[in-house]
């Protein structure tokens, strides 16, 4: 085939204050054209690409046309400390003033031992060896990589729940149970293992059932989240107890994900604290940058990160060019100190608490169409039921079941944003949720404005609301 390089048309090339000034209109048609027009569609169908959004503070989004949005999905849990939170822009602002290094890779960084330091006192005991990373799925993947290098080759098989999430590289993919589209249709790391979340006996039973000679289990590790994020399901009481003991006793590595509801999401400072279980690494990402950094890592055992890496041959075994950062670090640091000097820990599990039983309390009021509402500090969970039938019984035409199913959940976030100017969520997976995390600097006044919001939008006929959003949906 011949390729013709063309060449750059330079005079056409956007500046910075033409995509200052660019309307939304053309911003979403070069979106389309450039990045990704089902998604594009998508935002437009949502009404989430009329109004633009020109600053944010705290969780207040002003847009275009002078309203103003109350953002309860932190960016999906990423700005716990609030959008552009005076202490981040301070010493991300002293950073380039000071005009530091920018890229500590050949020379070592006081800071980024630093950062590893605080993150290594917030862990329990003898986790105390960090490596840091650009997002979730790296912080995954380099964690699936250093449990196989300390377990050995002849131990490859990763143990994971059916209802999980873990990344969308082809290993943390391969590990990911509720992405159920997504490995239909790329290829699967061999040696992984699906059991039921929460039920520890499944897991045993494979451990047991991958013995060698010699009684050794093929089983190496085993990677959960504390709290299913998406959807919010705790495990039962005592589920840790027991799988810390079976992978205590095969000498399995406990990989704990808390890129979700890591840093105060879960009203403690991760959610394995919730339990009673001592991992071996901790994966981490998403607040960490406080919005402002894409980055993230993981917190291993010394003893398991001494052995995988502990040979002067083995030191860069597993790195990344951008493990040399400069100014990620200083955000890092600042968000968990912002963490725990303004103690929003505490905010996150006593508001939490209050939003959870303002929503429990609507769901007697609104029966019909509330199925459940689950939540864990700041982070909610609200289970709409499907009403796709009903919605489908209106609408004189066939309709795929894909789109009828999310039709409910649509109408219910185009109206909170359209007429309510709140900002919430549906998960990847499940499309009866709404999902809320908002910042963990809320007041109980915005939890009082969502709750109001949400009261008034189910109180609406959400069978006609499905309906409006189907018929834009079908254009
Ligand atoms: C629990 C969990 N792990 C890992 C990831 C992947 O993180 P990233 O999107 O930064 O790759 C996510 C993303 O939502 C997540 O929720």
């Amino acid at each position: 085939m011949n390729h013709v390089l063309r060449k750059p048309e330079v005079s056409t090339f956007y500046s910075l204050d033409e995509l200052h000034e660019m309307s939304m209109a053309e911003g979403l048609s070069l979106f389309k054209e450039y990045i990704n027009p089902q998604l594009g569609r998508m935002y437009h169908l949502l009404g989430l690409a009329d109004r633009k959004p020109v600053k944010a503070q705290g969780l207040i989004i002003d847009m275009s046309d002078g309203s103003q949005v109350l953002d309860m999905t932190a960016g999906l849990a990423v700005l716990n400390v609030g959008h552009n939170h005076p202490r981040i822009l301070a010493a991300r602002k002293q950073w380039a003033e000071q005009q530091q290094l920018e890229i500590w890779k050949f020379i070592p960084s006081p800071y980024q031992a630093g950062l590893a330091h605080n993150l290594s006192k917030l862990m329990p005991a003898g986790l105390n060896k960090v490596f840091f990373c650009n997002s979730g799925a790296e912080a995954n993947e380099g964690a699936l990589k250093l449990a196989q290098k300390y377990v050995g080759m002849d131990r490859p098989i990763v143990v994971y729940t059916d209802i999980s999430f873990h990344g969308k590289s082809h290993a943390t993919l391969s590990v990911s149970g509720s992405e159920r589209e997504g490995n239909k249709h790329f290829k699967q790391m061999s040696d992984c293992i699906e059991v039921p979340y929460g039920n520890a006996d499944a897991f045993e039973q494979v451990v047991q059932s991958h013995k060698k000679t010699f009684g050794k289990t093929r089983v190496g590790t085993f990677i959960v989240e504390a709290i299913r994020s998406e959807g919010l399901v705790k495990p039962p009481e005592g589920y840790f107890d027991k799988i810390q003991a079976v992978c205590r006793k095969h000498d399995i590595v406990l990989i704990l994900d808390e890129v979700f509801c890591g840093f105060g999401r879960t009203g403690k400072m991760f959610a394995f604290e919730h339990q009673n279980v001592v991992p071996d690494i901790v994966s981490f990402s998403k607040a960490f940058g406080a919005g402002k950094a894409s980055f993230g890592g993981f917190v291993s055992q010394d003893r398991l990160f001494q052995k995988a890496y502990g040979k002067l041959k083995h030191a860069t075994l597993h790195s990344t060019t951008y493990n040399g950062f400069g100014e990620e670090i200083v955000t890092a640091i600042e968000s968990i100190n912002i963490i725990r000097d303004e103690r929003l820990v505490e905010k996150s599990e006593q508001l939490g608490a209050y939003l959870l039983a303002e929503l429990l309390a609507l769901k007697t009021k609104h029966a019909g169409i509330l199925a459940d509402v689950r939540g864990a500090g700041l982070l909610v969970n609200i289970e709409l039921k499907n009403l796709a039938s009903s919605i489908a019984k209106k609408f004189p035409l066939p309709i795929p079941d894909e789109v009828i199913s999310k039709v409910t959940t649509g109408g219910v976030i185009t109206e909170l944003y359209e007429k309510h100017n709140i900002l919430v969520y549906t998960p990847l997976h499940n499309h009866n949720l709404i999902m809320v995390s908002p910042s963990l600097t809320i007041s109980k006044a915005q939890i009082d404005q969502f709750v109001q919001a949400i009261d008034d939008v189910l109180s609406t006929n959400l069978i006609e609301k499905g309906l409006t959003y189907l018929k834009r949906v079908l254009g």
